[in-house]
């Protein structure tokens, strides 16, 4: 029993504070042994993490999960670092999601190869801030050269102006940001300040704010055009730049969930019509388009994309924070035609360059464009000096990109090209799969690795095929079957959405759900699975092994509580 002079005894697990102890737990030269000793420790504790056998989310229930970490009490005195490790493995790994078990193909976080959890450690040991030269040496050069690379993946600018630029501190190619919602952000608001920009008269957007910008340059209000399957960040990034949420005018999609291009040029009509009428005009700051909607993985036509953006003098920013990696194989890049053409483009590291979170990056076409945030501060960011910081909304910031810098060393493109191309085949098996069942109904094509879904048993399947062809035949006089089709897709919302509990509660297996408006029961949603196949490890039979898993169970939960009602419908 440890023993304190002011306080007496101390509890169990509880160490006397002791200078020379805590010093020895910063790293010295003189004390690798400790790191080491404990490096391995710690390495073997998450190795048990993936070796443990148990389900994907660990059984333990949220309230229960609450009550651990209910401790009101301020750790007062030290721990030895043992025992701090062993509670981690036993309250935290232990209910830690198995986010990269094969099983698990419901989210775009994923598998990480196991080199991911050494360069962390190298990364943490560094501690760069890449905010300024005078705490990021090497690792400053490193972000640089890896915004270079996949710049000119994106925009292929000439050789000359990457060899010109690669290190040229004048200019920003792009930022690396915490991940893809600032990535947007940085975007977004290099758009809204280039539209309110400073000139002779007018100090700009940044120095005057919102309101004046409206005033001076005659406009009611700034918009931004994205269509419905846009991410949500595009609504918080309204909110946080004085462009407000409600004018993110969110343009229809098709049936392959792309912005229908045509109700885009209806909005943009509508708003000519406005500005043509009225003298206080709408002025749209930015179209966005989106390489890999978040909800189902296509891609919208980025070529008309950036005709429109022409024809309204917006900025054209490209989400492509799911899909952009897909650009590293010569193979793909046909399906982000157009995205050499946007102003900005948003992509992610931790979703297909498969690093660990978090890492996103924004990137422009024009090399100046981010001095339209540029700042400078005279502690930091001297205005000549050399620091990234000067072009990043975010302050101080992790090497992170030493994680996709290195695994484009370690898996090179032709690394890529075998992941991606083993990812397509595997969505085209769950898709193959649902298209061949009878109890399953495909709710969307797939273009980028996500599949979308739901269970329906063959009895159903077969009502509604009569039901939606009696509707297209006349669609006059199908009142009342449009009113059937709604009542059994209510029901069969409610049965996807129990389906999915269910399976959450055998926890064998994972995948997402969500709600679509775009499928060929327009405009009513409909409750759909989501499976994202991304993880190398998952195999077709792993695939197959899950979707008869839904069946079995779909099959239980329709006749136990639905069958019934079903007949009571037809
Ligand atoms: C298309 C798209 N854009 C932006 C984001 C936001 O990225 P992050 O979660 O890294 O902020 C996501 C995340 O899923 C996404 O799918």
């Amino acid at each position: 029993m440890n023993y304190d002079e002011k306080r007496g005894l101390l509890l169990k697990g509880e160490v006397i504070a002791d200078l020379e102890h805590l010093r020895k737990l910063f790293i010295m030269p003189d004390s690798p042994d400790k790191f080491i000793e404990f490096g391995n420790e710690l390495l073997n504790l998450i190795h048990s993490f993936f070796q443990d056998k148990g389900g994907i989310h660990s059984a333990i229930s949220l309230p229960e999960l609450a009550k651990i970490f209910s401790d009101t009490n301020l750790p007062k005195y030290p721990h030895l670092l043992k025992d701090v490790l062993s509670e981690i493995k036993s309250k935290v790994i232990a209910h830690s999601v198995k986010v990269g078990n094969p099983y698990y193909i419901g989210h775009m976080t994923s598998a990480i190869p196991y080199f991911m959890i050494l360069l962390e450690m190298i990364i943490a040991a560094l501690n760069q801030n890449q905010v300024k030269i005078e705490t990021a040496k090497a690792s400053s050069f490193v972000e640089r050269e890896f915004i270079a690379w996949i710049h000119q993946l994106v925009f292929k600018r000439t050789d000359s102006f990457y060899k010109k630029n690669i290190q040229n501190y004048k200019i920003a190619l792009g930022n690396i940001t915490s991940d893809g919602t600032i990535g947007n952000l940085t975007g977004l608001l290099v758009a809204r300040n280039k539209a309110f920009a400073a000139n002779d008269r007018f100090p700009g957007i940044r120095k005057a704010g919102f309101y004046e910008a409206m005033r001076y340059y005659k406009y009611r209000k700034a918009v931004i055009l994205v269509s419905r399957r846009g991410h949500y960040s595009i609504d918080k990034i309204a909110r946080t730049i004085g462009i407000g949420q409600d004018n993110v005018i969110r343009v229809p999609v098709d049936s392959m969930n792309k912005i229908d291009i045509k109700a885009l040029q209806q909005t943009m009509g509508e708003i000519k019509q406005f500005n043509d009428a009225n003298d206080e005009k709408i002025k749209i700051i930015s179209i966005v388009g989106i390489a890999g909607t978040t909800e189902t993985g296509n891609i919208d036509d980025l070529v008309e994309l950036k005709k429109a953006a022409d024809e309204t003098t917006s900025h054209f920013h490209v989400d492509a924070a799911w899909g952009g990696a897909v650009l590293l194989v010569d193979d793909y890049k046909y399906m982000l035609k157009g995205i050499e053409r946007a102003d900005s483009v948003t992509f992610d590291a931790h979703k297909l360059l498969y690093s660990p979170l978090s890492m996103g990056m924004v990137l422009f076409r024009n090399e100046k464009d981010l001095d339209n945030i540029k700042h400078s501060s005279s502690y930091v960011l001297r205005p000549d000096s050399v620091d990234q910081g000067r072009f990043t909304v975010e302050g101080s910031r992790p090497f992170s990109c030493l994680k996709p810098w290195a695994t484009l060393k370690i898996m090179g493109t032709e690394g890529f090209r075998l992941l991606f191309g083993l990812a397509f085949k595997h969505t085209n098996t769950i898709k193959n799969l649902v298209d061949k069942h009878e109890n399953f109904e495909a709710m969307s094509t797939p273009e980028l690795f996500i599949f979308t879904y739901r269970f329906v048993p063959g009895e159903i399947k077969e009502k509604l095929n009569l039901l939606m062809s009696r509707i297209e035949q006349e669609p006059d006089k199908s009142g009342a079957a449009r009113q059937k089709v709604r009542k059994i897709n209510n029901m069969l919302n409610t049965l996807n959405v129990e389906l999915h509990r269910y399976l959450r509660e055998e926890d064998n297996s994972f995948v997402s759900r969500t709600r679509l408006e775009s499928t060929r029961y327009y405009p009513q949603k409909v409750v759909v699975l989501r499976s994202v196949t991304v993880n190398p490890l998952t195999t077709d039979e792993i695939i197959k092994e899950i979707i008869d898993e839904q069946n079995t169970l779909g099959i239980r939960i329709y006749k136990l509580h639905f069958a019934n009602n079903f007949l009571k419908l037809s």
